[in-house]
This record gives structure tokens, C-alpha cells and sequence, in this order.
């Protein structure tokens, strides 16, 4: 066959991209920036830049705003990884109801781009509501 490819011509390329992808990007380099990016859009104005509670937002809320890189520390050096899960996303009832702190798998369900498809909505609400408490692990001191 002129011009076209063989399998093996295929299937060497495919893996050769995947091997590229591998050497790019691994797991977590991937996930970070997400964390990131979503903390800075949205915790950063009450929980700070830094974490450290300083966001311009809590001068008007009533609640002191904890400081996000001492979670470690108060939980005798452990990340309570489940807990600062449902604290994010809001739903499970771990976090009394009326506090100031958005409800974040609601609000991120609801924006999805998948919104249409509830499936894809909910994975990609707890893809961001992980990709946080990934970010979160970074900061603590
Ligand atoms: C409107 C202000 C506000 C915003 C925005 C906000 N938080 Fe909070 N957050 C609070 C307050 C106040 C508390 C403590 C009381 C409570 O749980 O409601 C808290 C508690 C927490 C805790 C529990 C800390 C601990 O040690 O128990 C975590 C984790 C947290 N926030 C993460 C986030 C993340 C991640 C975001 C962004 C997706 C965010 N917060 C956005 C105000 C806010």
C-alpha cells in the first residue's frame, strides 16, 4: 500500500505518544496546576494566597477563617484527606449547615461542562473537589 501505514507503523506511533505523554506529564505534575488554578479562583478571597486565612473576604465574614497549611498540624502531623474532602465539597453534612464556606460539589455539579450528563458532572465535580485537597496537601507547613 503506497503512502499508508501499516499496523505496526500505527501501532509504534501510538506508543511512542504515549511514552512521550509519560515522560511530560507525570500523575501528580498533572493534577497540581488543576488544584491550583481552582484555589486561586475560589478560596483564595477568604482562605488567602498562601492559606494562611488572610483572604480579603474575611474582614466582612462574621467566622474566623482557618489557616489551610496548619490542617496537618492540627491533626497530630496527619492530613485528614477524607475530612478536608467533605469540608470542600459540602454535601456530606461534616460541615454544619448556614456556614459561610460555599458548598463546592454542589456549585461545581451544577457549572460542569458536562452538566448535561449527570455521570460526567459528578466525576468531574470530585475530580476538582480532589484536585483541592491535593493542592491543599502542598500547602501545609
Ligand atoms: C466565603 C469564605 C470562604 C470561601 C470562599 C472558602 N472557604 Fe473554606 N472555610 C471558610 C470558613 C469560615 C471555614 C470554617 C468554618 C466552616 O467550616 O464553615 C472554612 C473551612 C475550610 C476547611 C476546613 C479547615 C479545617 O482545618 O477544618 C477547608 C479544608 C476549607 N475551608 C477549604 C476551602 C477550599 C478548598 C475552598 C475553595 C474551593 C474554600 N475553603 C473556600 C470560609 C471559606
Amino acid at each position: 500500500m503506497q503512502g499508508g501505514f501499516s499496523v505496526t507503523d500505527l501501532l509504534s506511533l501510538f506508543s511512542a505518544s504515549i511514552f512521550a505523554a509519560a515522560l511530560v506529564a507525570p500523575a501528580n505534575a498533572q493534577d497540581l496546576p488543576i488544584g491550583e488554578t481552582l484555589y486561586q479562583q475560589y478560596c483564595a478571597t477568604c482562605h488567602g494566597m498562601s492559606g494562611e486565612g488572610d483572604g480579603p473576604l474575611g474582614e466582612v465574614i462574621s467566622v474566623p477563617i482557618p489557616d489551610l497549611t496548619q490542617i496537618s498540624a492540627r491533626n497530630d502531623g496527619a492530613f485528614p484527606m477524607l475530612k478536608v474532602i467533605h469540608v470542600i465539597d459540602g454535601r456530606t453534612g461534616l460541615r454544619g449547615h448556614g456556614g459561610p464556606m460555599p458548598v463546592y460539589g454542589a456549585i461545581f455539579t451544577r457549572d460542569a461542562v458536562a452538566a448535561r450528563d449527570p455521570i460526567g458532572a459528578a466525576i468531574e465535580a470530585r475530580g476538582r473537589v480532589m484536585s483541592l485537597a491535593e493542592y491543599l496537601i502542598t500547602l501545609q507547613k
